[in-house]
């Protein structure tokens, strides 16, 4: 990893930039392949900085046609990075830098920086890449006042800020007033139709609101922009944060590395998170639609008006504005369901890298590529973080903290220390022990053992903190242990107590019980920590019973199926008779949310299972995971087999489509049942709920039933023909052929619609549609031959010189292989290996790949 490409940024080293920037110019001449750029930037000695410094500007694959300061041409030559002006050059009073850059957008394929999709031009700019477009300070903490101008025969033209040109909104002249880092910046020409409306804020402005799509999407949008009004509704009653432009602008764009892009006005989203119809979105599309619509609205206030210093401080903006997103979906659907969906997407993606050789901190002290640290640890595990600090300072003080926030730091690029001074200074807290959440990776693990005598019930509560890649040490964290007491009957005789486990062994004590209690720990998963405790499953089924919190209701069941597939993998055993009856008992609870009951059925995923035994000291065996889910699912069937028939009947959700919380969770509870239902009847009824779908969520359901039982291939074909022009419902179609492949026919599926003439590797989504199903489906990726690991390598190997984001992405395919027998850690290994010596490797892959590696 000497290679000059692979250096490490590191935290410690920040300085700032000797400059202030007062004000930018841009001037666009759009072009295909020749699209040139004026910048005029007006620069200021930055009085926090040493005098004296050159000044250097990123810039990569820029041609530079013309150089001036103060409009005298300068002879400075860039390098492959940027250019520098020494300061022997430069005047110790204000000075404008013009420069004039050649670029071309059709042949950048890697979606960074100015690029086109389907004939338009658009950017995406976070982290790194408006250095493609100009010469810069491209650094979050350089903000500056843009106004942008654009030439190009494009109908609609759209930048940041409110429009100046004549044409209210489609001319080619913007002006943003809010000072913004460069990872901002945005900019769209295309032929383009606007969905519109309008927002009326809390202080009374009209606020303009437009999706911006192909001709023909615009019968598509009704859904993300009920959920934008929602949204900037919810950010003024909740956090008291009003929008502060005249207009705002949504754009879809079929080609984007992620979901979506929170540019100052001008939202960019890839247009699988935009576009919605109950016929071709699932209730998973629209339940996420709504979550990142959300979530780059909240940027506004967290990202926007207050940004990052620099980028080890990502989870300041991201891990605050999850966690608010999270918030608005618990409030618009369901919170007890939605935290149990966020736990599930935590332990399937965060934990897993926590625990394996990509394990980072919240806030990292050092990376090579910075688009490799857009995580889950960053993100989610930000966003828990947030959570505990909330349950640790309470309600009232949490809402002073944020005021404050956003009252001391609005318009500032701001780091960690200033996010918890502030809660130190609203809640008089002291959060020293609390940071080590922030700069410790790993996930703690939490061992508790409990007794009871004379009316005295104890917790005794022990903390381990793991070693990860670079942190040998850790600390003991505090950390914030919900628990309530249930008494033999199932009555909650102590409510909901937050314990602060500071300690690496501390004991909690209750007095004045009458009988020993069964404790619920762990409450709304109140710590991002893996907890274990000896008990028996007849207390899980109690908890699954009785429980009042809804978090550890669904945690009983869950922890009761771990244990009994664990069991059944490991020493062969029966289907426990007391996790049939429990599950029974919830599926056909009417008293509870069917969405709830859909989650308690559903049977813990193949890699989840390998976490688990991987964890407790065994090498996970994917064929036998594989065959034992599949074994305890048929064991669910038969126990509820006369029920079924009647379930399914009850849950069809008749009538025009409602895409709502409570009619999703019926859909969701039916498509359960006709899973089991497919394991008694070869998948009769889902051929019949395919064939009367009238929404994508059963239709495409439907199919998946029977896919997984190794039919479908009628339906396959139907579909096809039905979806053929619409590429999101297509990308649908390429995933569930490669997730419901057999374990032995995964790579060569696989392989083969890699061949489909349907397969346009470059746009990201289609291949992820393809390459990440492969890695999602446990069993096939971990086929004993390693044809799947082989074929991955091939793919990221072919993809890195065309799109390295992406590419460097999907390795985490990777990342759990120290989890697995030897023959497969070799198999997987020489793959990386393989991967490592390809000649020209990007830093974005090359550092992901060095990490595995090192492990
Ligand atoms: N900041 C964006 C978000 O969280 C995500 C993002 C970062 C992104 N880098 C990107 C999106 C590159 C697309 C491409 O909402
Ligand atoms: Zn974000």
């Amino acid at each position: 990893m000497s290679s000059p490409t692979q250096k490490a940024i590191l935290l410690a080293d920040y300085t700032p930039f000797p400059y202030l920037l007062d004000h930018v110019s841009l001037h666009f001449k759009l072009h295909p392949t020749q699209t040139r750029v004026t910048a005029k930037l007006l620069f200021v000695p930055n009085p926090a900085a040493p005098a004296g410094q050159d000044m250097r500007l990123d810039g990569e694959k820029l041609a530079l046609k013309s150089l001036s300061l103060n409009g005298k041409p300068l002879a400075h030559t860039p390098d492959e990075t940027g250019l520098t002006i020494p300061a022997a050059d430069l005047p110790k009073a204000p000075f404008t830098l013009e420069t004039e850059v050649e670029i071309s957008p059709q042949t950048n394929t890697s979606l960074d920086g100015l690029y086109m999709s389907g004939g338009m031009y658009c950017t995406q700019c976070e982290a790194q890449g408006f250095r493609k477009i100009t010469f810069y300070p491209d650094r979050p903490d350089v903000m500056a006042r843009f106004d942008v101008t654009m030439e190009t025969d494009m109908p609609v033209q759209l930048s940041n800020g409110n429009p100046t040109g004549p044409e209210n909104g489609r001319g080619g002249a913007w002006h943003d007033p809010w000072p913004k880092p460069a990872y901002l910046f945005a900019l769209v020409a295309g032929n383009l139709t606007a969905y519109s409306d309008h927002f009326t804020t809390m202080s009374g402005r009209r606020v303009a609101l437009n999706i911006y799509v192909r001709p023909g999407d615009e019968g598509k949008c009704a859904y993300a922009m009920d959920s934008l009004i929602r949204s900037m509704k919810w950010d003024e009653e909740v956090y008291g944060r009003e929008y502060d432009l005249d207009i705002f602008n949504i754009v879809a764009v079929d080609d984007f590395n992620m979901g979506a892009m929170e540019n100052k006005g001008l939202n960019i989203f890839n247009s699988k998170l935009v576009l919605a119809t109950p016929e071709s979105a699932t209730d998973d599309d629209y339940a996420r639609i709504e979550a990142v619509i959300a979530h780059e609205y909240f940027h506004n206030w967290t990202g926007n008006r207050i940004t990052c210093r620099d980028w080890f401080q990502l989870c300041l903006k991201e891990g605050l504005t999850v966690y608010r997103d999270q918030q608005f979906s618990g409030d618009m659907r369901s919170h007890a369901v939605k935290r149990i969906e966020d736990v599930l997407t935590l332990r399937a993606r965060q934990f897993r890298e926590d625990g394996g050789p990509l394990a980072h901190a919240v806030r990292p002290d050092s990376y090579v590529e910075i688009n490799n640290f857009y995580t889950a640890t960053i993100y989610e595990k930000g966003a828990e973080v947030i959570g505990m600090l909330k349950a640790l300072v309470g309600d009232a003080g949490y809402k002073s903290a944020l005021d404050l926030y956003f009252d001391r730091h609005d318009g500032d690029a701001a780091t960690i220390e200033d996010w918890l001074q502030v809660f130190a200074d609203a809640t008089g807290r002291d959060l020293t022990q609390f940071k080590h959440w922030y700069t410790q990776a790993g996930t703690p693990q939490v061992t508790i053992i409990d007794d009871f005598k004379n009316g005295t019930y104890t917790l005794h509560l022990e903390q381990k903190n793991p070693a990860t890649p670079g942190q040998p040490h850790k600390d003991p964290k505090v950390i914030p242990v919900a628990v309530g007491l249930l008494n033999p009957s199932g009555d909650e005789v102590v409510p909901t107590t937050v314990l602060e486990l500071t300690e690496s062994r501390q004991s909690f004590t209750f007095t004045g019980l009458a009988a020993r209690p069964t404790p619920s720990i762990l409450r709304g998963f109140s710590a991002p920590v893996i907890l274990t405790r000896e008990t028996t499953p007849t207390e899980r089924a109690f908890l699954l019973a009785h429980d009042t919190d809804p978090f550890n209701k669904w945690e009983a069941g869950r922890a009761l199926a771990k244990d009994v597939l664990i069991h059944k993998i490991t020493d062969g055993a029966a289907t426990a008779p007391d996790w049939l009856a429990a599950i029974e008992t919830v599926t056909f609870d009417e008293t509870l949310d069917p969405a709830f009951r859909a989650l308690t059925l559903r049977l813990p995923g193949e890699d989840d299972i390998a976490q688990t035994l991987h964890a407790a000291g065994h090498v996970p065996d994917p064929a036998a995971i594989h065959s034992a889910r599949r074994a305890m699912q048929a064991d669910l069937a038969q126990h509820l087999a006369p029920l079924l028939p009647a379930l399914i009947a009850s849950l069809a959700t008749p009538g025009p489509f409602d895409p709502g919380a409570v009619a999703a969770g019926r859909r969701a509870l039916r498509l359960g049942a006709l899973a089991l239902m497919a394991r008694l009847d070869g998948g009769a009824a889902a051929t019949a709920a395919y064939t009367s779908a009238n929404s994508m969520t059963e239709q495409m359901g439907a199919l998946a039933v029977l896919l997984d039982i190794g039919q479908g291939a009628a339906q396959i074909a139907a579909f096809r023909e039905q979806w053929q022009s619409d590429r999101l419902v297509m990308d649908k179609w390429f995933a569930l052929q490669v997730a419901y492949a057999a374990p032995d026919a995964a790579a060569a599926t696989t392989k083969a619609l890699t061949q489909d003439p349907d397969f346009d590797w470059k746009n990201p989504n289609r291949f992820r549609a393809v390459i990440a199903s492969l890695s999602g489906n446990h069993a096939g990726f971990h086929a004993a031959s390693g044809d799947s690991y082989r074929l991955l390598a091939d793919w990221l190997i072919k993809l890195d010189p065309v799109n390295p984001q992406t590419a460097a992405r999907m390795s985490t395919a990777f990342e759990t292989w120290p989890r697995y027998d030897a023959d497969r850690q070799a198999l997987i290994r020489a793959q990386l290996e393989r991967i490592n010596a390809t000649a020209g490797l990007s830093r974005n892959l090359g550092e992901m790949v060095g990490r595995m590696l090192a492990a």
